[in-house]
């Protein structure tokens, strides 16, 4: 009966950590799955999400259907965050905003959309990128090319060749976008450089989808959104997916969102209703826990201000462990420069470790980094730094 269906290798990135989990060597270290972990090692519980659920523990809630669209005050909550509160397009009411199963749901549902309504588009992945773009495209029917991103001589953004390439496409195509901390790379756009390749985009009439699972892990919060804000204040309608996972440490809970935004109110209505459609369909509704903390933790001054403050801190020790392995590598090897450690931004470096040396600080030193030689910045800490360093240096 299933014979024919084909052999499942596994994900790049969750096999791993699988294996990392089936390790039992004591001083294994994880520096492949995009998760943050604190100067302990371990999975952060954030203050500001404990409150909100001490608080919401208080009472019992029973457990109903949300909406396709999730919780209204989730939704506002999220508009908030990526737009501002003030923003003129919220006010014209041009933004449909629903709740999703976390990024990967909000690409799930946008990509079912455009599939439907921009049947003759193709849509294109930066070269790299996360895996998971392509997969999620490609599931829902589409034939997906990558654009030029990512230039391994000189640690930087192939700009004039991404630019030449946007200027050939077909109007209506499709681009996932990395608005900020670049995965898996850490190679960002510089803010002039946005405004340069939005430019062409408007230009060329393409289909913007950004793609922002590290908010606030590159400046800041708001910082962060400057790409969105770009595109929106050029006129541009465009499909944002946003996450939880990672700055709300929410990872399980699964709390993301999808928003497009669109010409006028009347558009944004019909956008609203079919991507409701398409929630009904793939999954009814999502989930009502995570959404419920998450909107507690936007929407209460305090618990925001305190939840801003753990995000700056978690960013802030990344940055710190960039430095510190910059210094650590420099010291063993003078005459290489180091410099991208620093540079890079978010949670991702891309190493320069090719697979083979990948293979050998995971066979030799129990170090996990994912084949492409993307480092998690964020499993390092100050207990595995100079072992980490160490492995590196001998590897290199
Ligand atoms: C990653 O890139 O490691 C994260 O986004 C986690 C995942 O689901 O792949």
């Amino acid at each position: 009966m299933f014979e024919h269906i084909e052999f499942y290798p596994g994900d790049p990135i969750l096999s791993l950590v699988e294996k990392f989990n089936a390790d039992p060597r004591a001083h294994k270290v994880n520096l492949s799955i995009g998760i943050y972990f604190d100067e302990n090692g371990k999975l952060p519980v954030l203050s500001s999400v404990r409150k909100a659920e001490i608080d919401r523990a208080k009472q019992a809630h029973p457990r109903g259907y949300l909406p396709m669209e999730g919780l209204a005050t989730y939704r506002t909550g999220v508009q908030n965050l990526l737009f501002g509160a003030d923003h003129p397009a919220l006010k014209e009411n041009r933004i449909a905003t629903i709740q999703t199963l976390g990024g990967s749901g909000a690409l799930k549902i946008g990509a079912d959309f455009l599939k439907k309504w921009f049947p003759q588009s193709k849509a294109y992945v930066s070269d790299p990128t996360w895996d998971n773009h392509r997969s999620i495209f490609e599931g829902a029917g589409f034939e997906v090319g990558t654009y030029p991103y990512y230039d391994a001589e000189k640690i930087d953004v192939k700009f004039e060749e991404m630019l030449n390439f946007f200027k050939s496409l077909a109007p209506q195509s499709i681009l996932i976008l990395h608005p900020c901390c670049h995965n898996p790379t850490g190679v960002d756009l510089s803010h002039e450089q946005w405004d340069i390749v939005l430019q062409v985009i408007k230009d060329k009439q393409l289909i913007p989808f950004m793609d922002i699972a590290y908010q606030g892990f590159g400046d800041n919060l708001k910082q962060d959104t400057y790409a969105i804000q770009k595109a929106i204040d050029l006129g541009l309608s465009l499909f944002i997916s946003n996450s939880f996972s990672k700055n709300l440490s929410f990872y399980g809970e699964r709390v993301g969102g999808l928003s497009v935004v669109c010409p006028n109110s009347e558009e944004a209505a019909l956008v609203f209703g079919q991507l409701k459609a398409g929630v009904r369909r793939v999954y009814s509704s999502p989930p009502a826990h995570g959404g419920f903390i998450t909107a507690q933790v936007l929407n209460t001054p305090e618990l925001f201000a305190e939840w801003e403050n753990e995000v700056a801190t978690m960013r802030d020790r990344i940055k710190n462990m960039r430095q510190k392995l910059h210094q650590a590598l420099t010291a063993k090897q003078p005459n290489r420069n180091f410099d991208y450690f620093i540079k890079q931004r978010g949670m991702f470096s891309y190493t320069g470790l090719n697979p083979a040396q990948v293979q050998r600080l995971q066979d030799e030193f129990a170090i996990y980094l994912v084949g492409s030689g993307r480092m998690c910045v964020a499993g390092l800490n100050e207990s595995n730094i100079d072992y980490v360093a160490d492995a590196f240096a001998q590897v290199m």
